[in-house]
Order: structure tokens, then sequence, then C-alpha cells
């Protein structure tokens, strides 16, 4: 345990990361189709002679500038942040493999921000054919940045063979082009794009919105059915390359959607099938409004349809973030290393053998003194041994308790927290000590008839650490004690 846990209350860290992601994706992805959306209008509009097309593109291009500049650039940052603080050892790893893929990645948004820039402060002052110029290296750019992080994203969940076959060993390196360009690459490339392509679509629908649709009904009619247009390539090849991305990823993850399928009928879903049935909705959701609202009807599109619209997006967006994420549960890289920082390969074992806090810089001298005393009070390694509160002193019990919850952060609160959610109070409620002793023992032996071992890491650390985690979540979930029978039939008489 070589970093701080990062408790957030209610929500957990996962979440933290999970909200500004989604916000995140919706505009990035944005920026990269938008980029191209703006340069294909505006030389549309040059062909055809189309010059009142060209104040709504110039707000249009405002618009982009300010939501992609801003809170594009500024959420991609605080993803940094929250990675960091809720995953260290993951982030490091990707750090590490990556540097150079994200050196380029900085380079090219350089680019895209200042090509951004210049597209939007020139309109009008440089040559047309100039203008355009700009708009498509800002178009090609942002397809770049798409190009880097995808390869490190879906990393994370397939990081391929070859590369697993040097991971652990410093080689990692070696492999870079086979992470980069591991087995979901290409699939997923395609899916994104198809996405930039029909935010760009849906977005522009705000611009277009705030149209007049009585004063200028021809104008209003043509932006919006153009842009409509966008979303025509995303409807008809998703499936493809959505089907593609559930055939390269491993057999175990796919496990997980395929459960929950198989079971639809019988009520009983895994989180996975669900956000992937939300994906599946709202995105049919998004084409009937968009048809029938905006392509139908586009002058009496209006800012609030547009606005709905948007909220369908971000619904699918959300989901398909959520069933990526779920996908890859119990670890952050697949079959590398778990959601709270345990490498399968490399740690598991030596956890075991060594103890998980034994090299921690997170405990002070004195508590190691006391839990050397305490590992005496625990005699029977293995074992579910009594709770050891009597036979220890008050200051030894309170170290004790402290070391089953650096076990605790340490270990579960990646995934848990303790009353918001998915509440390790409410998933242990009710239990005593030797039946929470029975869950851990399930989770530290992690045999392949583990239920757990689909969505959690296995327990690692001495019999002594998993005593004390024992000890500290039976404290933790023991109900409080029950107010006098008495007063209770006292409330219930008046
Ligand atoms: C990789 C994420 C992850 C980690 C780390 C993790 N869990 Fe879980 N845990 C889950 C998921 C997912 C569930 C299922 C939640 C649900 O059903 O709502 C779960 C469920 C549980 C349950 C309920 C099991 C049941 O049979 O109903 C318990 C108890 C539990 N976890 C304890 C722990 C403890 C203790 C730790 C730390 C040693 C831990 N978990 C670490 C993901 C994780």
């Amino acid at each position: 345990m070589n970093y701080p846990s990062w408790d957030v209350p209610i929500i957990g860290s996962g979440w933290v990361i999970g909200i500004i992601a989604i916000i995140h994706v919706l505009i990035s992805h944005f920026a990269v189709g938008g980029g191209l959306y703006l340069p294909m209008a505006e030389h549309k509009a040059l062909r055809e002679g189309r010059s009142d097309w060209m104040p709504v593109l110039h707000r249009h291009a405002k618009f982009f500038l300010v939501l992609t500049g801003v809170f594009g650039a500024s959420t991609g940052v605080a993803i940094w942040f929250a990675i960091g603080l809720a995953s260290p050892e993951g982030t490091s790893t990707l750090i590490h493999n990556f540097v150079f893929g994200w050196a380029i990645e900085w380079c090219f948004f350089c680019v895209e921000l200042s090509t951004a820039a210049v597209y939007y402060y020139t309109w009008g002052r440089i040559p047309d054919k100039l203008h355009l110029a700009v708009g498509y290296v800002y178009a090609a750019f942002s397809f770049l940045t798409l190009v880097i992080i995808n390869g490190i994203l879906t990393f994370m969940l397939t990081p391929g063979e070859a590369w697993l076959s040097v991971a652990g060993t410093g080689m990692e390196a070696s492999k870079f082009w086979h992470a980069f360009f591991n087995p979901t690459y290409f699939p997923s490339l395609g899916l994104r794009t198809l996405i930039c392509v029909s935010l760009a679509g849906i977005w522009a629908l705000i611009t277009a919105s705030r149209l007049d649709g009585f004063e200028e009904p021809e104008l209003k009619k043509s932006v919006i059915q153009w842009s409509s247009k966008w979303l025509i390539p995303a409807f008809l090849f998703m499936p493809v390359f959505f089907f593609w991305y559930l055939y390269m990823i491993p057999e175990a993850q796919r496990g997980l959607l395929e459960i929950g399928i198989g079971k639809v009928g019988s009520g009983v879903f895994t989180q996975v099938t669900r956000a992937a049935l939300v994906t599946v909705m709202s995105s049919a959701t998004i084409g009937a409004v968009v048809y029938f609202l905006a392509y139908r009807n586009p002058r009496d599109f209006s800012f609030g349809h547009a606005v709905a619209v948007l909220l369908l997006a971000l619904s699918a967006t959300a989901s398909t973030e959520q069933a990526r994420e779920m996908l890859r549960k119990p670890y952050v890289v697949c079959r590398h290393m778990f959601s709270n920082g345990i490498r399968l390969n490399t740690d598991v074992e030596r956890f075991n053998r060594e103890g998980y806090l034994a090299k921690s810089i997170w405990v002070f001298p004195v508590e190691r003194e006391a839990w050397a005393r305490t590992d005496a009070a625990i005699p029977q390694p293995g074992a579910v041994v009594p709770a050891a509160q009597s036979t220890m002193s008050p200051e030894d019990w309170q170290a004790h308790m402290r070391r089953g919850e650096l076990m605790m952060r340490g270990q579960c609160m990646a995934c848990h927290t303790t009353d918001g959610y998915r509440p390790l109070r409410k998933l242990l409620g009710g239990r005593d000590r030797d039946s929470v002793g029975n869950i851990l023992k399930m989770l530290h032996d992690y045999g392949d008839d583990s239920p757990y071992k689909k969505y959690m890491p296995p327990l690692v650390g001495t019999p002594q650490e998993i005593a004390a985690l024992t000890d500290y979540l039976a404290v933790l979930v023991a109900p409080a004690p029950k107010a006098a029978p008495e007063k209770v039939a006292d409330a219930a008489g008046k």
C-alpha cells in the first residue's frame, strides 16, 4: 500500500471519475465530430453560395470553441486529477507504459486548441480557402487525439497476450505497439468515430434550434435537415462495430454481459446488461426524436427539443461508459491489475506471504509494535478466531482496528463505500463476526468456484491482517443498540 486511499463519502471515488468522464466524453467526442462538421458545413455553404449559413456557422464556431476549449479541456485535466487520486497504481501503469503516447497526445492537443482558436478568430478575415484549410487541420488533429487516447483506453480492457506476457517484468515498454493496437483498438475506434459524428449533428441542432422558424423558415429547415443527417452513419454502422467489439473482448468479460442477457426474461439483469439496454433504448429514441421532431418538422424544432435530444445522448453516453467500466471488473487493467491496484501475478502471493501492510508508509512505528503484540494474541493463522478484544489492551485493540481500517481502505474502497454506493454496512448487514469471517475467507481463498471471483479481487494479506479486517468490519456493521422495549412501547402508544 504505497498511496493513501481517497475516501469519497456516499458516491465513492469511482463515481467521481465516472461523472467527470461522462461529461468529458460528451464534449470531447463533439470536439472531434464538430471539428469535421464546421469546415464541411462552411465548404457546403461556400460551394452553394449560401451566405445565410455563414452567421449560423460563425455562432456555432464560437459555441464550439467555448465548450470544447473551456469545458472539454478542463474536464480532461479533471480526469487526470481524479484517476490519480482514485487509482494511483493504475494511473502509474498507464503513464509508465504509454509515456510516449501521452507526449504525442499533448502535442496534438496543442495543435487542436490553437487551430480551434485560429478558426474562430480569423472568421471573415482571411481568404476562404485558407480559413477552410485551418478548419480541416483542426479536424485532422482532433481526430488524431482520439487515435491516441483510444489505444490507451482499449488497452485497459484488452491489454493483449503479448503485453501480458511481459507485464510486471520491467520489459513492458518493449510491447508498446502490441499494447497500443490491442484487440479492441479498431472496433472501438470505429464506434467512437461514429459517436463523434452523431454528436456533431446533435450539438449542431442546439445552435440551429435557436433560429427563428417563422422569420427564416428555409434557413432553419436546411441547417436542421443537414445536421440531422449526421446521425445516419451511427445508426447504420454502430451494430457492426459493436458486435466486432464484443467479439474481441475476453471470454470471461463477455460472460458478464451474457449472463445478463440470458436472464433478461427472468428479470435478473447484471449491471452491464442493464447499461447496455439503456444505451440501445436511448439511441433508438434519439433516432426517432430527431427524425420526427427535427427532420420532418424543422420549423417547430425548439431549443427544448434540442436539449432533450442532448440529454438522451448524455444517458446513452453514460450507460455506454458504465457498461465499458463494468465489463472490466474486477480489473483496472484486465488480467493484470485489480481495481484496488493489486497486481494479479506479482502482488497477490507476495502480500499473502509478507503482509499487505508490511511495507506501507501509512503505518506509524508504534502501530507496528502493537501489531507485533496482537499477532501473538491471534494464535491460529487461517482459522476464524473469536473476537480478540478481550485479550488485548485498549491501545492494542485500537491499533488492531486501525489495521483493519487500512485493509478496508486499501482493498475494498476502490469499489465500496461504507454507507453510500455499494455500501459495505448494508452488504454485510446483520452478519456477526464469524459470518463476516466466512465471507472474507472465501474472498481470500479465491478458488475458481468462488461466487465472488467474477466481480471482486482476492483479499490479500497475512491471517493476522485478515483477522483485523474481520474485527473491523464486524464492528462497522454491528447493529446499533436497540432502544429499550418500554420506550418503543411508549412511542407506539402515543
Ligand atoms: C473491483 C471492485 C470490488 C472490490 C475491490 C471489492 N468489491 Fe465487494 N463487491 C463488488 C461488487 C461489484 C459487488 C456486487 C454488489 C452488488 O451486488 O450490489 C460486491 C459485493 C460485495 C459483498 C456482498 C456479497 C454478497 O454475497 O452479497 C460483500 C460482503 C463485499 N462485496 C465485500 C467486499 C470487501 C470486504 C472487499 C474488500 C476486501 C471488497 N468487497 C472489495 C466489487 C468489489
